[in-house]
């Protein structure tokens, strides 16, 4: 059976086509299939289309409005009329190549609605709301328009009213990075402006008070909501606004250097505008609303499509043991290295070996202006033999993941774009990390811009011609796209292990990946690079340090979901060691997911099944703060017994004073009993049931 065919012998479809019964159009409204959530459509004041949304019949987001501003035509606005409305049913279900969960479900109810201007240019578009139970989708659907063929949207203007001063978990609004560690504030109290000059990024643009998403809020209602976007291709990255005196957000798209947010043909549609709303922030990590959101999958043939773990020459360079670079005489990938990873990770379950600074041009690849043309992605450093390594690599049942630092010089890459994935599938590469360090060349382009979401979109279709996965850092956020190309494996886009190393602010604080859980994360899989066992690394650098305990590491493996993962410490670290063991085990990809518990910036609990094995896994971690949390285990398969291997604190663990204490217990456990995990200051719990 095909994968193709597969899918639709799974899927089961209803469209039920509602067509307005009456010529009113003044109550535009509908459910989600649970009937909790409710949206209405209507036109406010001069005719301009707005929309609210209740949850249980609490109104979560007031009146708010719908337009955008262009380059040569008025903006839409005012002076709409209602053409016409459509509700309709659907429900389906699919199967993903990779991550949370196996098969997902997409139900939900739609309302499409058929607008038109009075005045000229007699414009006409769509908005279409699709309402599921874990939350909303819209966007903005223009045909084609009589005697306009071009567009340029200086600024779409959707506004989400706040009904309250929520509890707000945000990043700035930064044109360029997402590297920024989360603030917890309340909507009034956002300040996105004073990271403006964020001193360890090599880019920073923060033109408004604004925040990224995915944002995530706390009413004080104790609802749960997260504002973020699905789809985005051939548009600009969105940013909300905050107006902290009337708790308004309003989309703020990235710009260019003409000041257009984005230039495109009709007919277009806009990407989706998400809000997910759960009563537990569990069930935010749990929602499949971005995903649904996207198109299915455009690839005919994933068998070359594999999650793996992997090693690499990456850390010693962080820590400063080696260098990417061959002039500073510690180069650290060297044939010789490359082999020693290989025969680790084919000794220890550990599919991938990634090998950074392989390539010429690191002498300048960071702090030049014109960074153009300094590297190419053939050429290796004279002690580094690619074709050598790979070949061992492929002796030892080992892949070899291919890393293409750009240095952000887009145009350098573009040109090179199929010579260098021709090479991979040459060698039988199967995957790739890219890297965009810098300020955007050409100048003036950010990365969450059009024109580099037309760039991260091109390198994965490329990728995927040439049967290669793509790992992005310094990427465009995720909005779901893994959906459509399944080779979209994971991203980093987020603050990862990396700024542990030599961050001069004091690295990832003990919340920050309990934040990242309930924020981040609800965006797609992180390649977060847990792991770290020497957590103080004071051979290399006394004052930088990981920020947790060691079981806290290992529970990321499956807190933090990604179908890549790697782990990261020196191979010295690893060798011999105990705790390893879980590292090797640990499945990811999965059947299903679970979160128990959990309070953003606080603690989590995750529990994970594996896709290919009836082995579940869990992981625990909590902030600075230690904590008791009781599990009850009937998550597990009934009538049968596993055996669990729980790596954890002791009682003396802590963050900073005594990380790298922990034990490993064995016990035998049903769905029927129950556990009490205790977390030190900054630790964790991970736990492999075994089925027997
Ligand atoms: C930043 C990436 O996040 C990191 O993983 C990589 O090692 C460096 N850039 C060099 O490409
Ligand atoms: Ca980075």
């Amino acid at each position: 059976m095909t994968f193709k065919s597969l899918l639709s012998a799974l899927s089961f479809m209803i469209l039920l086509m509602i067509p307005a019964c009456s010529p009113d159009f003044g109550n535009i409204s509908e459910n989600s299939p649970d009937e909790k959530i409710k949206v209405n459509f209507f036109l406010i004041d001069s005719n301009q289309a707005a929309y609210t949304v209740f949850f249980n019949n609490e109104r979560v987001i007031d009146t708010s409005t719908l337009g955008f501003d262009f380059k040569d035509y008025p903006a839409i606005k005012n002076n709409l009329r209602i053409l016409n409305r459509t509700n309709s049913k659907f429900s389906a279900k699919w199967e993903t190549v990779l991550g949370d969960n196996k098969i997902i479900d997409n139900t939900y109810n739609q309302i499409r609605v058929e607008l038109e201007e009075t005045v000229e240019p007699f414009r006409k578009f769509d908005v279409v709301f699709k309402i599921y139970d874990d939350g909303i989708g819209f966007r903005y659907e223009f045909p084609k328009q009589d005697g306009i063929e071009e567009v340029i949207i200086m600024d779409e203007n959707t506004q989400f009213q706040l009904t309250g001063n929520h509890t707000t978990w945000w990043i700035p609004g930064d044109w360029d990075i997402y590297e920024h560690l989360y603030n917890t504030t309340k909507v009034n109290e956002i300040n996105a402006l004073k990271y403006q000059n964020h001193e360890s990024l090599a880019q920073t643009y923060i033109p408004y008070n604004a925040v990224n998403t995915p944002v995530k809020m706390l009413t004080n209602n104790g609802l749960h909501l997260s504002f973020h976007e699905a789809d985005l291709n051939n548009y600009s990255g969105m940013t909300l606004k905050v107006d902290t005196e009337n708790l308004l957000l309003t989309s703020e798209l990235v710009g260019s250097p003409d000041n257009s947010k984005v230039k495109t043909k009709f007919p277009f549609n806009t990407p989706w505008r998400t809000i997910q709303i759960a009563e537990d922030a569990g069930d935010l990590v749990e929602s499949n609303l971005i995903l649904n959101l996207n198109e299915p999958n455009k690839l005919d043939d994933v068998t070359w499509i594999k999650p793996m773990k992997y090693v690499g020459i990456w850390w010693e360079m962080h820590l400063g043991k080696s260098s990417w670079d061959m002039a500073s005489g510690k180069h650290g990938a060297t044939t010789e290295n490359a082999k020693k990873h290989i025969d680790f990770a084919s000794a220890n379950n550990i599919q991938g070996v990634l090998i950074e600074g392989w390539n010429t041009g690191w002498e300048n690849w960071i702090g030049f202006e014109d960074r153009d043309g300094i590297f190419d992605f053939v050429t290796p450093y004279p002690d580094y033999n690619l074709e050598e390594v790979v070949k061992y690599a492929d002796e030892k049942g080992v892949e070899i993941i291919m890393h293409h630092e750009t240095s952000a010089a887009i145009r350098t890459y573009e040109k090179q774009l199929d010579t260098a994935f021709a090479l991979c599938k040459k060698l039988g590469i199967n995957a790739v990390k890219t890297g965009y360090v810098g300020k955007i060349i050409p100048k003036g382009e950010y990365h969450h811009g059009q024109f580099m979401v037309n760039h991260y979109r091109k390198v994965l279709e490329t990728a995927a011609r040439y049967n290669v996965m793509v790992n992005a850092h310094e990427p465009i956020k995720d909005t779901g796209e893994r959906r459509t190309y399944p080779n979209m494996i994971a991203r980093e886009g987020l603050r990862g292990q990396e700024f542990n190393a030599w961050s001069s602010d004091g690295g990832n604080p003990p919340e920050h990946l309990s934040i990242v859980a309930f924020t981040r994360m609800l965006s797609g899989p992180i390649d977060y690079t847990p792991g770290i066992f020497d957590i103080k690394f004071n051979k290399y650098k006394k004052e930088n340090q990981v920020n947790t305990t060691l079981a806290h590491q290992l529970a990321l493996y499956v807190v933090i979901s990604s179908p890549i993962q790697m782990a990261p410490d020196l191979l010295e670290n690893y060798e011999g060691h105990p705790a390893f063991q879980f590292i090797s085990d640990v499945p990811v990809i999965w059947e299903t997911t679970k979160v128990l518990n959990g309070e953003v910036g606080d603690f989590v609990t995750i529990v994970r099944k594996d896709r290919n094995s009836a082995n579940w896994f869990l992981g625990s971690i909590t902030d600075e703060n230690s904590r008791e949390i009781k599990i009850n285990l009937d998550f597990l398969d009934e009538d049968k017994t596993y055996e669990a291997v729980i790596y954890r604190d002791t009682k003396n663990s802590h963050w900073n004073d005594n990380p790298t204490e922990y034990e490993i217990e064995y016990m035998e456990k049903t769905y029927k009993d129950s556990l009490n995990l205790l977390l030190a200051p900054g630790g964790g719990t991970a736990i492999e049931f075994r089925q027997k």
